[in-house]
């Protein structure tokens, strides 16, 4: 048994190596066990993960927005700063597997919960020759796919850049290798934006998710991922002395314990606008990384959006400039500001008195709102290498770097 430390306020608990029926006996409504490859028998465990419903039916009835409703959204900056964060965080990772590969050897990607799509051109940015793409919500999948098709027709060459799959499956309830074209498929790379952090719901969810990130990788392949920072939502909460805090572009409302949340199923309500408003929950992260451990893989990188957004900026900035990630401030030819919230460029006009204004043209820079830099930086990426398995002198198989 190996205990998880305390972190960001959350309770102890114990995770067994293995399972979660040690440690949990309370999900006893665990209904099935299923052998491995047969090299562990380790054990697939059913749950019903109560909100993975709740978080399915959001997301399927989320309204598709057209370029021209998108552009007017009061989250345009940040939505495309999130998008050049997962174009940094993919190249960076693409490019490290691709360094690693033999000239012409195929790289196969997992896109878990990869909702409409957003990320296929990145995918084809990295040249990748493979992608599977799985969502819980059914309608997400088929705009995935729709999308992939239109990409794949306007790709001049005479096959699509890179072939791919999709299916409709919950990642932390089922095994997503069972649902593979090929059960038997290598990969290089796994991604999961922005929603990892639902499998938090319980124990048997968040290894079945966490397995699914890692049994099909190769050693020395990569798990990259979005998800929001557990201590900074710890750290706003106590801060606001209430269970509900936010501005007018994100808010979070806890239910759960925060005096003592569980290390699973610390759940808070979570409105981002326009584009969410579900269920969501803490990722303890020391038991993340546990966890991860116990599935051979090792923590490579976790970094908050700002400090990940500092080591980027030198060979990102021409595509924060090509994604309209940052606003123009103060705005062109007269132009509105996005946000109309008072104060809400304070930050960026302090700077620009400070450094003066440079002969006939007053100098502009690029920025976020508050508002819309409050909620960026809420979040925190990630990365894990698969290690390499072993059998030690028990017989029994060993993770190593
Ligand atoms: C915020 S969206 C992110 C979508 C995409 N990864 C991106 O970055 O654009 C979260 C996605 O996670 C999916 N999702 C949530 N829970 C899931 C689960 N248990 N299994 C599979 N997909 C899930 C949702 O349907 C939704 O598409």
């Amino acid at each position: 048994m190996t205990e998880i430390e305390e972190s960001a306020g959350q309770k102890t608990t114990e995770v067994s190596e293995d399972g979660p029926e040690e440690s949990q006996k309370s999900e006893s409504n665990l209904k099935r066990a299923r052998e491995d490859d047969g090299e562990s028998a380790a054990k697939y465990r059913k749950v019903d993960g109560e909100h993975t419903k709740v978080v399915a039916k959001h997301y399927n009835t989320l309204e598709e927005k057209g370029l021209a409703e998108r552009n007017k959204s009061r989250i345009f900056y940040l939505r495309n700063f999130n998008n050049w964060i997962k174009s940094m965080l993919v190249n960076e990772y693409t490019t490290k597997v691709k360094d690693s590969l033999q000239v012409g050897a195929p790289l196969r990607v997992l896109d878990m919960c990869c909702g409409k799509g957003g990320d296929l051109l990145k995918w084809q940015k990295g040249g990748i020759s493979h992608l599977i793409c799985t969502d819980i919500a059914e309608v997400s999948i088929d705009q995935c796919r729709a999308r992939y098709e239109a990409l794949a027709a306007r790709s001049k060459r005479f096959a699509p850049d890179f072939t791919a799959e999709f299916f409709v499956c919950d990642s932390t309830l089922d095994r997503l290798r069972e649902r593979y074209r090929d059960p038997s498929v290598d990969l290089n790379l796994v991604s999961c934006q922005f929603a990892f952090h639902y499998c938090f719901e319980s124990l048997p969810q968040a290894e079945c998710m966490i397995r699914n990130a890692s049994e099909c990788l190769k050693p020395g392949g990569f798990f990259i991922g979005t998800i929001p920072d557990a201590n900074e939502i710890m750290r706003r909460k106590k801060l606001s002395d209430s269970d509900t805090f936010g501005n007018d572009v994100y808010s979070i409302t806890f239910q759960c314990d925060t005096e003592n949340p569980p290390l699973f199923g610390a759940k808070y309500n979570f409105h981002l606008e326009d584009v969410v408003d579900c269920p969501e929950f803490l990722v303890h992260f020391p038991t993340l990384v546990k966890l991860a451990r116990k599935f051979g893989l090792e923590l490579v990188l976790r970094e908050r959006f700002g400090d990940f957004y500092q080591r980027m900026i030198p060979r990102g900035r021409g595509l924060i400039e090509k994604m309209q990630a940052l606003e123009t401030y103060p705005p062109f030819y007269e132009g509105n500001l996005n946000s109309t919230t008072p104060h809400d460029y304070s930050h960026a006009q302090e700077f620009l008195d400070k450094s003066g204004s440079h002969g006939r043209y007053s100098r502009r820079l690029g920025t976020l709102s508050k508002s819309e830099w409050e909620a960026a930086s809420l979040y925190l990426v990630f990365a894990f290498r698969k290690m390499k398995k072993v059998w030690n002198k028990e017989g029994k198989p060993e993770f190593i770097q």
